[in-house]
């Protein structure tokens, strides 16, 4: 399943070629078989019955991926919430269940019948136009309902869109389609976040449980080195709509860019332990002021999951607790610590424009399946972005201040998510994320 990318419009080169990226190298353990969801709306002529049968087929792998992913993990690991900012696995496995309810069930099939009328507001994330919901950082004390209360509500809701599917006319199927499709993208992310919050609780575990004893970092291709030069000039970013999209990717619009050059390579533990070596965590010129306050407050001499163990660095993993090899990507880095080590090597992060314009190349080593990648961009609406006013319209238009752009994908992001103009976004100290970083250079 390939990533859709969009031929490039460069005016500065109009040679530039078109190469997919590689997507989730490596990553076996965690793959979805969900196909490429995105491209089952837009075939245009295909048969009614086709085209509920493929739908339906998607609507399948992705639900089933998510249990797949909750699969090896305990009850008791799935009700634990290590940290405001990351879920127990049983919400998300709810949470993604009531957003088709919702959205999807609730409006379209007449005689849907809600599993329980309590749930709305435990499962609810952020959306004030559809209720009232329960706190955020107290997800963890909800015990009841159990997993496998969840596990039942999540079947009643599964039989209820396939009834939907068989049954609602073809006109009804083209309102709803794009409802659905934006519910499995959704579940995608979830997916995701499955993983890097149980990571985050397992890591505060002191006997380091591994979430797979057989994962392994994803493989990096053969040696990819130097960088990309882009030539200065007017380019276009963002997602023309010709695909599945999340709104914040869009309108597709012209940027300027200056000539850059963006190493082909991810940031390494080795080049991470130099900065470490060369006190680069406690020299306050290399840090923004945010940053350095964080380093402070919290101690960070290391990225996040990282603890030396008899003058040797471990770093916890999806697999456990396991040394740090040098050759592997560093992982589990803010904002600021990318910022910092960016100033430190005399070099910088590169924005999403060029990261975008870079990976249109399909030169980029790593851009997609191992870390997510910092930008120095900040998260805001591109030009002429309107967010709806219906209650999808707050999925991402109200989270766009404050934060920074992340691109790529990660080791988690499930196979067919990842897409060329995708905006990932975080906080500037957030590090459970599998977040690193490559550097870019001007003339
Ligand atoms: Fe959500």
């Amino acid at each position: 399943m390939g990533l859709n990318l969009p031929p490039i419009e460069s005016r500065a080169d109009e040679e530039a070629p078109v190469v997919p990226a590689r997507t989730n190298p490596g990553a076996a353990p965690l793959r979805a078989s969900s196909g490429d969801i995105a491209i089952l709306e837009r075939q245009p002529g295909m048969r009614s019955d086709e085209r509920r049968r493929l739908w339906r087929r998607a609507f399948d792998a992705v639900r089933g991926e998510t249990e797949r992913r909750a699969a090896p993990l305990a009850p008791e690991d799935q009700v634990i919430q290590s940290m405001p900012d990351a879920s127990p696995t049983k919400w998300h496995r709810a949470h993604t269940t009531w957003f088709f309810e919702q959205f999807l069930l609730a409006p379209g099939l007449a005689d849907y019948r809600v599993f329980d009328e309590r749930f709305a507001f435990l499962f609810n994330s952020y959306y004030v136009a559809a209720g009232p919901r329960h706190e955020r950082p107290k997800r963890g004390l909800i015990t009841r309902p159990s997993a496998d209360e969840v596990t039942a509500y999540r079947a009643h809701v599964d039989a209820a869109v396939a009834r939907l599917l068989a049954i609602a006319s073809d006109a009804t199927l083209d309102d709803i389609l794009p409802i659905l499709e934006l519910g499995l993208h959704h579940e995608q992310q979830h997916q995701e976040l499955i993983l890097t919050d149980i990571l985050h609780a397992f890591a505060h575990n002191p006997t380091a449980p591994g979430y797979d004893a057989q994962w392994s970092w994803p493989a990096s291709p053969a040696e990819a080195e130097g960088s990309v030069a882009i030539e200065g000039g007017i380019y276009t970013i963002g997602n023309d709509g010709n695909s599945f999209m999340f709104d914040n990717e869009g309108p597709a619009h012209d940027v300027l860019l200056q000539p850059v050059r963006l190493a082909r390579n991810l940031v390494t533990n080795a080049e991470w332990l130099e900065f470490m070596a060369d006190g680069g965590y406690d020299t306050a010129t290399l840090w923004l002021s945010d940053g350095w306050n964080i380093v402070q407050a919290e101690g960070w001499a290391a990225p996040g999951y990282w603890q030396q163990i008899d003058g040797v660095w471990f770093a916890m993993t999806l697999g456990g607790l396991r040394p740090v090899d040098p050759s592997a990507p560093v992982c589990h880095v803010s904002y600021y610590e990318a910022d910092a080590f960016a100033r430190w090597a005399g070099r910088h992060l590169p924005s999403e424009a060029e990261w975008e314009v870079a990976a249109r190349t399909g030169e980029l080593g790593d851009a997609f399946g191992i870390v997510w990648q910092w930008t120095r961009s900040a998260y805001a609406p591109y030009p002429g972005y309107r967010a709806t006013k219906d209650a999808l319209g707050e999925y991402n238009g109200k989270f766009m201040v404050n934060q920074m752009v992340l691109r790529g994908s990660s080791l988690a992001t499930p196979a067919g998510h990842a897409r060329v103009s995708y905006r990932n976004f975080f906080y500037p100290p957030h590090r459970w994320q599998f977040s690193g970083l490559r550097l870019a250079d001007y003339e």
